[in-house]
């Protein structure tokens, strides 16, 4: 694996030596930020030498290089899924390729369910941990000593520094915040209501099917991370209505400006 982002980090470095400080993902119906950013290259994840591809209509599917303000920031519009296909360590590549690319600090976003009663469509939240017990790990298989120790301490995956710099960003912009655990599994199917009670006794807040195993594989390589929910709509069992990616798009696009106003000031403020 080592050798492959091996591999994979001379690809980009024959196209760009840019060099990130921020690494950005930008979750379902949240890739439009990436756009507005001061572009200096782009990179698709097929023109990448053994690059784990998207399939999920609505992931762009690409590196976006460039500058929000005066941070070099690298984002990748669309991430890749365990639900996919791919092995949970290529899931997992492109994070620790942004981390070998220089990036010392991780911002994760996604699209979620929310299982806290008091949250409703549309509420940003912040990360303040993860439950991964129904994914394997990412480090699941022979260690990479270059990238970190076999047995990683997970004890302050989401930044208790960088959730006070999403706070204070967030009340600068004047948008509320809800703070909570996020809980992964493994998609593609949206959980049962069962589930989502499971997910609530365990301590979640909400509910979706990426993020932690790539916060894990990060803080198992020392980047400092941050991470954003948006709650696109209320988890199985909680909502009336059946779920369908329509309307967690739609509830995306409802707060896309809010969104790319919070991520442009929290990526500077890192
Ligand atoms: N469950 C899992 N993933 C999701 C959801 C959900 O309810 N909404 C958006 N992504």
């Amino acid at each position: 694996m080592y050798n492959k982002l091996m591999g994979c980090l001379a690809s980009v470095r024959a196209k760009t030596d840019f060099k990130p400080e921020v690494a950005v993902i930008l979750g379902s119906g949240l890739g439009e930020f990436a756009n507005e950013i001061e572009i200096v290259d782009t990179i698709s994840y097929n023109e990448i030498e053994g690059f784990p591809v998207s399939t999920v209509k609505g992931h762009a599917g690409r590196f976006v290089f460039g500058y929000v303000e005066n941070t070099p920031v690298v984002i990748m519009q669309g991430r890749v899924h365990y639900y996919e296909g791919y092995p949970m360590a290529d899931v997992v590549l492109p994070t620790r390729l942004m981390g070998l690319m220089g990036a010392k600090k991780l911002l994760l976003t996604n699209a979620a369910g929310g299982c806290n009663p008091n949250f409703k469509p549309g509420d940003l939240m912040i990360i303040a941990d993860h439950i991964t017990t129904g994914v394997p790990s990412p480090l699941i298989g022979a260690n990479i000593e270059e990238l970190g120790t076999r047995f990683p301490d997970m004890s302050e995956v989401y930044s208790n520094r960088i959730q006070t710099v999403i706070e204070d960003c967030a009340k600068k912009c004047g948008i509320e915040m809800q703070k909570g655990v996020y809980v992964q599994f493994t998609g593609p199917n949206y959980e049962t209501p069962s589930e989502v009670r499971l997910a609530q006794k365990w301590g979640g807040d909400a509910v979706g099917m990426s993020t932690a195993v790539e916060a894990m594989a990060a803080n198992h390589m020392g980047m400092e991370i941050g991470g954003i929910s948006c709650i696109t709509n209320m988890a199985a069992g909680i909502s009336k209505v059946q779920l369908n990616h329509k309307e967690v798009q739609e509830t995306a696009d409802m707060v896309a400006d809010n969104f790319k106003k919070l991520v442009a000031k929290v990526i500077v403020n890192m």
